[in-house]
């Protein structure tokens, strides 16, 4: 069967289909595969059922018996086929033609969520080759520039391929940033400063006060103006937005359009996906719808102005194509006739000049009119400036409380230390006095063994003296024995 005969697209959730937990009752209950065909080709070893579109006549019985819901069959507009621009695999979502930005005008995409936007801008960024639904075998280049011949597209995608033109986008998950960046935000917005045009950016996106922030520490609107800033002081030739408007409140997203329009040049192309309509269109010169089945298929509409593609998108039907893509229009109720809340709502009030007086105290308001819903929003901001500022209130006493303890901790563990250091110290001087009495002992000690000694010695001389003394004694005795030994003898003879 050819391509361009496939009125039909099978969609088999890569999530939901658990072939080793089911019966494969899909395959079991396909009418196509009782005849002998391999419409459904699945067994229990397999990650996941395939189905073949070609084979498939669209009953939907295999949708019905899986126990999972992990099968849609859905019945194209039978002209889209030969517009297939991309399908990511088998069974899986799949786009249709694609939009064509022109230099010197934003383009505004609008549609559903799953629809196939920002697979668009991945396509038109380069970033996503186009396989025509081929993903079996992808075209190259030449085989993709070729189906888009005759188109401004061929154009659009040679300046791409030749890096004539540089594309950024501003992602649409700014919650992911963090995971992909570190640093501070003004470190960040340092090395993507093209232009030398960070300060007027952040003043417009009002990021000033948040430069010094690790991006880590941002909040999501706070992350979604820094992703705006760092494609805007960038240089390139096409820049896309996805989904500027989330995590933003009323005045940061006319702020950011108003950025992003001063982008526009002669020659660039700015591309801006966006589900908050007031703002597509004070972005937007012309619109793209895209309709279709989300998670299944996204068809991309020719180029329509600003207003018309609001209502298209709004009534669910294009009138170029004659075709319905939503059953009902989308429609914001205006009263006629306001009941009393809506009354209550438009009333305005003047307040007078006044002026209070309390001791020398003096308080004049200048006169001021205000309607109801601009007071209830003026006290809505006021009440969440309120708890700001209790927050950091709170975080600041929070701070100042574990800066205390902490201080009259160290306190305590010097006071520990310098006791400790007054009794070491006290212990040395006890040492040092003992040792001290310990020399002096050793020093009397010392001089009462040297008079000892001395005595020792005076003795000794005295006792050598009286020894002499003695000797000198014997020897005289000895000489008088002799001499009277001598007197005998001369007697005798
Ligand atoms: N890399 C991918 N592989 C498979 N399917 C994808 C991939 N990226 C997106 N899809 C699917 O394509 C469909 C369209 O996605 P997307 O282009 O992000 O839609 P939108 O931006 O309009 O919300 C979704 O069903 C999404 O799950
Ligand atoms: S599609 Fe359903 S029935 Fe078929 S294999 Fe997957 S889970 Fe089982
Ligand atoms: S829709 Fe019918 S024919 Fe097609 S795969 Fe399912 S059961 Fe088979
Ligand atoms: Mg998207």
């Amino acid at each position: 069967m050819s391509q361009d005969k496939l009125t039909r697209i099978a969609i088999v959730s890569t999530d939901k289909c658990k072939p080793k937990r089911c019966r494969q009752e899909c395959k079991k209950s396909c009418p196509v595969v009782r005849m002998g065909k391999l419409c459904i080709e699945v067994t229990s070893n397999d990650k996941i059922a395939y189905i073949s579109e070609e084979l498939c006549i669209g009953c939907g019985i295999c949708a019905k018996k899986c126990p999972f819901e992990a099968i849609s069959i859905i019945n194209l507009p039978s002209n889209l086929e030969r517009d297939t621009t991309h399908r990511y695999s088998a069974n899986s979502f799949k786009l249709h033609r694609l939009p064509m930005p022109r230099p010197g005008e934003v383009l505004g995409l609008v549609g559903t969520n799953g629809i196939g936007k920002s697979t668009a801008l991945k396509i038109l960024a380069g970033k996503q080759k186009p396989n025509l639904g081929r993903f079996n075998e992808p075209p190259d280049w030449t085989d993709i520039l070729t189906y888009f011949r005759g188109s401004e597209l061929q154009n659009y995608f040679t300046k791409i391929l030749e890096d004539d033109l540089k594309a950024i986008i501003k992602p649409q998950y700014v919650d992911q940033i963090p995971k992909a960046v570190t640093g501070t935000v003004q470190s960040l917005l340092d090395r993507k400063d093209d232009t030398k045009t960070q300060v007027p950016v952040c003043k417009q996106l009002d990021l000033l006060h948040i430069r010094d922030r690790n991006v880590l520490d941002l909040s999501g609107g706070e992350l979604q103006r820094f992703a705006c800033a760092v494609v805007c002081i960038q240089n390139a030739d096409i820049f896309m937005f996805d989904e500027p408007s989330s995590y933003l409140d009323v005045k940061q997203r006319l702020k950011t359009a108003v950025q992003i329009r001063n982008l526009l040049c002669d020659k660039n192309y700015v591309i801006v996906v966006e589900h908050d309509l007031s703002v597509l269109d004070y972005l937007s010169d012309f619109i793209c719808v895209l309709y279709g089945v989300p998670g299944a298929y996204g068809v991309v509409t020719m180029p329509f102005s600003v207003r018309e593609g609001i209502n298209i998108f709004l009534d669910g039907f294009v009138p170029t194509e004659n075709l319905r893509f939503r059953e009902s229009s989308l429609i914001f109720k205006v009263s006629e006739t306001a009941d009393e809340e809506e009354i209550k709502k438009m009333c305005r009030y003047r307040y007078p000049e006044m002026t209070k007086k309390l001791g020398k105290i003096s308080l004049t308001t200048s006169e001021l009119s205000l309607a109801t819903s601009e007071l209830s929003l003026a006290t809505s901001e006021l009440s969440l400036a309120t708890s700001e500022l209790s927050l950091a209130t709170s975080e600041l006493s929070l701070a100042t409380s574990e800066a205390t303890s902490e201080l009259s901790l160290a306190t305590s563990e010097l006071s520990l230390a310098t006791s400790e250091l007054s009794l070491a110290t006290s212990e040395l001087s006890l040492a040092t006095s003992e040792l001290l009495l310990a020399t002096s002992e050793l020093s009397l000690a010392t001089s009462e063994l040297s008079l000892a000694t001395s005595e020792l010695l005076l003795a000794t001389s005295e006792l050598l003296l009286a020894t002499s003394e003695l000797l000198l004694a014997t020897s005289q005795l000895s000489l008088a024995t002799s001499a009277t030994i001598a007197s005998h003898q001369r007697n005798y003879r």
